[in-house]
């Protein structure tokens, strides 16, 4: 499979652009950067036409999912559920009937670029080697955005990962979004999908635990944080009904049953896990 195969149906003129567009921006799947208005893609990386928007669509190579588009694209429209900020998503299809993942980018707001830093090139840490704790992070949100909301934003993100059992939240999976005053904020959330970590464990650990945190890991991290247990309960309990939710969200998205099926029996684990005393 080729990822300029979603030009296919689209002009042949665009084509060659897209085959020369490379510029991947990381991680682990082979991505491309475009350029989106309504359903015309154009080559991206660089200063776009009028109309068009700053995307990224990802090719999920060798991903235990086959249906992997549609998972993550369900994963974006159960944490938008759950109260998460994050850019617009879709899928984006071609002729021959594969379903892709893009998500508008966040460093661009038409042609204008805004300076950003994952949390991972922030502290110089390596994602591939898991060192850090929530904890850490949560103090880097505090120190850097000196905004509470954006803390909670990490505290929101946090809940997630842990219900919905991505666990490949490692450094380089948060980032941090200067504006033109110079000021940092929390970026949108990305790369929110079912994985199962190094290890099976959480890259970033909650309280020192990766494996299997339960609310008495979170709380204390809220705590120390100086969240109000109120709104840690009223987190834990948005996050929980929308991950409840996960079937709806699974269906609007096209995931497989059998997909479906294997994350629903990790959920309930993990809420069951979380609930334990
Ligand atoms: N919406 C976005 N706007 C701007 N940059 C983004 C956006 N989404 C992702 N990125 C950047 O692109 C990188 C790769 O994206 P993403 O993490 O989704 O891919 P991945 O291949 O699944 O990564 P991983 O190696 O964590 O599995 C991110 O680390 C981030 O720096
Ligand atoms: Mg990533």
């Amino acid at each position: 499979m080729q990822s300029q195969d979603i030009l296919a149906g689209n002009t042949d003129e665009v084509l060659p652009q897209l085959i020369n567009a490379g510029g991947s921006p990381g991680g682990a799947w082979p991505k491309v950067l475009v350029g989106v208005f309504n359903n015309k893609i154009i080559s991206g990386g660089t200063d776009l036409p009028e109309d068009f928007e700053h995307w990224i669509i990802k090719f999920p190579a060798g991903n235990e999912f086959p249906d992997a588009g549609p998972l993550e694209y369900a994963y974006s429209l159960m944490a938008r559920d759950a109260g998460i900020m994050m850019s617009e998503t879709r899928l984006f299809n071609t002729t021959k009937g594969d379903l892709f993942f893009g998500i508008k980018r966040f460093d661009r707001n038409g042609n204008t670029r805004f300076h950003v830093h994952t949390f991972g090139n922030l502290i110089h840490s390596d994602f591939r080697i898991p060192s850090q704790d929530y904890d850490h992070f949560f103090r880097l949100v505090t120190n850097l955005t000196k905004n509470h909301q954006d803390l909670i934003r990490a505290f929101r993100q946090m809940v997630f990962n842990l219900f919905t059992h991505n666990r490949d939240d490692h450094v380089k999976n948060f980032s941090f979004v200067m504006n033109h005053q110079g000021e940092w904020s929390l970026s949108p959330a990305y790369d929110l999908i079912y994985s199962s970590g190094p290890g099976g464990e959480h890259s970033m650990t909650i309280s020192g635990e990766g494996k299997a945190p339960t609310k008495a890991h979170v709380t204390k991290l809220g705590d120390n944080h100086g969240i109000k247990k109120k709104m840690i309960d009223n987190i834990v309990e948005q996050v929980s009904d929308a991950v409840n939710r996960f079937q709806i969200h699974a269906q609007t998205a096209g995931v497989s049953k059998s997909t479906g099926n294997k994350i629903v029996a990790h959920i309930k684990r993990n809420l069951d896990g979380f609930s334990r005393t």
